[in-house]
């Protein structure tokens, strides 16, 4: 199985050529600039995604593109450049796939999408915990890109019989931005409590990787339209209280609980739901934050 990854030069790329590699898997990187490391033997492609002719030409003769590439906050650009660059860059790469006749695309989305979380306006979840059939209800510039990105991921599978697969991940957490997580995680070590609205989802890079090697290997046969979308996240949040408790701080009142056990066995779960991605996937999350000064040491 021949894979590209887009954006392979960037922060989840290196965790995702790194377990690739770890699993003897064949993959070139594609990228506008190369990549700090590039392992032995792997390919490398210079292409800016916003250049349909550039895209064409680039993505081509693999089985599966893991499509990585994109701006991947609104904090750092002006929002209608977040917003010119995901989705032309996601467009151009969907047309790629589908004229060059690739099998599967596996999408960088985003649990920002579901508009819960880093957003301004509090809007109230419809039950807990939030599982992928939930309403997508982002707004603003990065999240409506993750949203409508991962429409268009789909429109293709139903369209054209692409299988395609989206990862909404929360926050990718990885040792190069401990000095950022230190700053959230010292106080709630300390036991001093959260007073901001976000719901405290994190993911390690190392256990998004395991999930886009998985979702290559997912097997589609006997499905409807082929296409999925899977929340990736930790087994907990990163606050010492439970996620019911959370939600009672955020919300007053909590939302529909559709399923006790879910924190019956796990009060600390994340409200998403990542059984879905447990079940299809076998994703098996294997970081906890409060050893993420070691992560690196654990593979
Ligand atoms: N980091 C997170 O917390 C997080 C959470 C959820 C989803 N995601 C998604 O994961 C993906 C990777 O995120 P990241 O944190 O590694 O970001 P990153 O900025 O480190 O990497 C993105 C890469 O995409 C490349 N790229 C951007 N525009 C391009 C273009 N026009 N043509 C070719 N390459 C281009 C950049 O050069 C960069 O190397 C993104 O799609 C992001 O939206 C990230």
């Amino acid at each position: 199985m021949k894979m590209l990854i887009t954006g392979g030069a960037g922060n989840v790329g290196g965790y995702v050529i790194r377990e690739l590699s770890a699993h003897g898997m064949d993959y070139t990187i594609l990228d506008t600039c190369e990549p700090s490391t590039l392992p032995p033997g792997i390919g490398f492609i210079k292409c800016d995604l916003m250049n349909r002719e550039a895209a064409l030409e680039a993505i081509k003769a693999y089985d599966v593109v893991i499509h990585l590439a994109a701006i991947p906050n609104a904090f750092n650009d002006p929002p209608e450049h977040v917003m010119a660059v995901n989705m032309v860059t996601c467009f151009n790469v969907l047309e790629a796939v589908r004229i060059n006749g690739i099998r599967r695309i596996i999408y960088a989305g985003s649990e920002s999408s579901t508009g819960f979380g880093i957003h301004d306006v509090v809007l109230k979840p419809l039950y807990l915990p939030i599982d992928e059939t939930h309403p997508l209800w982002p707004h603003e510039s990065y999240s409506f890109t993750k949203r409508y990105g991962e429409d268009m991921v789909e429109n293709y599978a139903r369209a054209f019989g692409i299988e395609a697969i989206s990862l909404r991940y929360c926050g990718v957490w990885m040792p190069c931005i401990l000095d950022e997580l230190r700053a959230i995680l010292e106080p709630i070590k300390r036991g001093e409590g959260v007073s901001n609205p976000w719901f405290g989802c994190y993911v390690a890079a190392q256990d998004v990787a395991q999930a886009v090697r998985l979702a290559a290997l997912y097997d589609f046969s006997g499905t409807g339209i082929p296409f999925e979308a899977f929340f990736i996240m930790a087994e907990t949040t990163f606050y010492d209280e439970p996620t019911l408790e959370v939600m009672k701080r955020i919300y007053g009142q909590l939302p529909e609980l559709r399923d006790q056990d879910y924190y019956r066995a796990n009060p600390l779960a994340p409200p998403f739901d990542i059984r879905k991605a447990q079940r299809l996937l076998g994703y098996k999350p294997r970081f906890h934050w409060c050893d993420i000064e070691r992560w690196e040491d654990q593979g």
